[in-house]
């Protein structure tokens, strides 16, 4: 009997994780680029179903760390030009890019329905949490 999770179900859990321990996550996912395409796919997530399960790079705010490879805080998701509303509960917005072997794979996304929520410690704990799963993925 395999007990060992797939990469999948160890993603998800990540996002079971921390959408249940912190109150401002309120839907967490990951994306990843699809192959050589200039797309992004939603992976595993926790929160409310999304119509946007791919992602041109460019678009949205994933879509723009697809082309960026930078950290995107957005406080007022309201204020943003380029952006993919995924609920109308959402407000604010975090999404760090996952680099494997230095290059931009992929992503976690984290929406939430409090105003500018996040700080610096969100950027360095998703940070951690990032590289945690590039070693999953690797
Ligand atoms: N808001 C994102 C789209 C993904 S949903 O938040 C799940 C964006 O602007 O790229």
């Amino acid at each position: 009997l395999n007990t060992e999770k797939t990469v999948d179900e160890r993603l998800l859990n990540i996002c079971e994780l921390l959408e249940a321990h912190i109150a401002y996550y309120n839907w967490v996912g990951f994306y990843f680029r699809n192959g050589d395409k200039e797309e992004l796919h939603l992976g595993p997530y926790v929160g409310e179903p999304t119509d946007h399960t791919v992602i041109p790079f460019g678009k949205g705010i994933c879509g723009q760390v697809a082309v960026s490879n930078e950290n995107f805080v957005v406080p007022d998701v309201a204020a943003q030009d380029n952006y993919i509303a995924c609920s109308i509960t959402v407000k604010a917005e975090i999404v760090i890019p996952i680099f494997v072997n230095g290059e931009n794979i992929g992503q976690i996304d984290i929406d939430s329905n409090t105003p500018d929520p996040f700080t610096e410690a969100d950027e360095r704990f998703l940070e951690f949490v990032c590289a945690k799963v590039a070693t999953i993925l690797s």
